[in-house]
């Protein structure tokens, strides 16, 4: 399925791009380019823009700026709609020993993704004569930049004092809660970005491309969303069962049998650890 998922989002990158009669700076649309860089501008900034990248090296220019852009929506999109769901739905299903180790390093290689389509991000706000700060799409990307970076500290904080305890801690809130907004808002951010592009019109996203991702991601996150409720249905129950089990042994009415059943569910809930 991650191959069907990687292979459909890399379609939802724009194909025809930079020079497809949609774009806005294709054959004959010079001058129309609502941020004048390249034609149409109305500061001077703009004017040394263009004048930089006037003549056989604007085909070129662009061509890189294309691959840059690809890259940044196909690596973050990977990260966000792909990985990280994947590795939060993983902690919340799976039952084996080590699991937390898993999750953690997979987590941290979606990151190391965001991270390389992070700098392609910024290379590419760098390089407009525009200023992007102030729009939607990259603010959140940098605070989702920001907030990961304290995940992995809260999860690894979170298993040692689980380990410790035996039961979720300020830790485990923090590491649950922020990951499910991050992601969450990561997700979204993905589709700001395609809209974005369109605003931009260096490279437009076709309409296909932004409902492809809008289908993809809603089910990635829907099927993370129950991934959540399963595992806390699970625990729950869990739970449930080692305080009757305590309960019952204190009473010494337990069967060999029934008290090593018990004891697999707790270890279900357990698993990650
Ligand atoms: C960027 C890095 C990480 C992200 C984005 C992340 C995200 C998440 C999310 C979203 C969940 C909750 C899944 C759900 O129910 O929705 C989770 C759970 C968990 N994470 Fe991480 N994680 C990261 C790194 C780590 C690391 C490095 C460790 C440990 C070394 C770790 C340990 C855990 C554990 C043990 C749980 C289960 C908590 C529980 O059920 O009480 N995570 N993580
Ligand atoms: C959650 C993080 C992010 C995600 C999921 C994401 C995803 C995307 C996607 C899917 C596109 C459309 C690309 C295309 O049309 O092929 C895009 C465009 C863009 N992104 Fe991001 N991005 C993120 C963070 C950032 C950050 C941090 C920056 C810069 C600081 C940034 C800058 C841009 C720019 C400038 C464009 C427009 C490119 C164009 O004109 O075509 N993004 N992003």
């Amino acid at each position: 399925m991650a191959l069907t998922t990687t292979i459909a989002l890399f379609s939802l990158t724009p194909s025809a791009l930079a020079f497809g009669p949609r774009h806005q700076y294709g054959p004959g649309g010079w001058g129309g380019g609502r941020y004048g860089p390249f034609g149409g501008g109305d500061d001077n900034d703009d004017g040394n823009a263009f004048s930089q990248f006037a003549g056989s090296n604007f085909a070129n220019y662009l061509g890189d700026r294309e691959k840059i852009v690809i890259a940044h929506g196909v690596l973050a999109s990977l990260a966000f709609v792909v990985f990280f769901p994947l590795g939060s739905i993983l902690i919340r299903l799976g039952s084996f020993p080590g699991l937390w180790l898993v999750h953690g390093l997979f987590q941290i290689f979606a990151y190391m993704v965001y991270i390389a389509a992070f700098g392609l991000g910024v290379w590419f706000v760098n390089n407009i004569p525009v200023n992007l700060i102030d729009r939607y799409h990259p603010v959140i990307g940098i605070v989702v930049f920001v907030l990961l970076f304290f995940q992995p500290i809260l999860g690894l904080v979170h298993h040692f004092q689980f380990k410790k305890y035996n039961r979720r801690t300020i830790w485990s809130y923090g590491h649950l809660w922020l990951g499910r907004i991050v992601i969450t808002l990561g997700i979204i951010n993905g589709g700001l970005g395609l809209l974005f592009a369109t605003e931009l019109g260096f490279f437009v996203p076709s309409q296909g491309q932004i409902i492809a991702y809008g289908v993809i991601a809603g089910v990635m996150w829907l099927l993370w969303v129950l991934a959540a409720i399963i595992g806390e249905n699970r625990r729950a129950r869990s739970r449930r069962a080692s305080s009757r089990s305590r309960r019952t042994s204190r009473s010494r009415r337990i069967s060999r049998d029934s008290s090593s059943s018990l004891y697999k569910e707790t270890y279900a809930h357990h698993g990650y650890a």
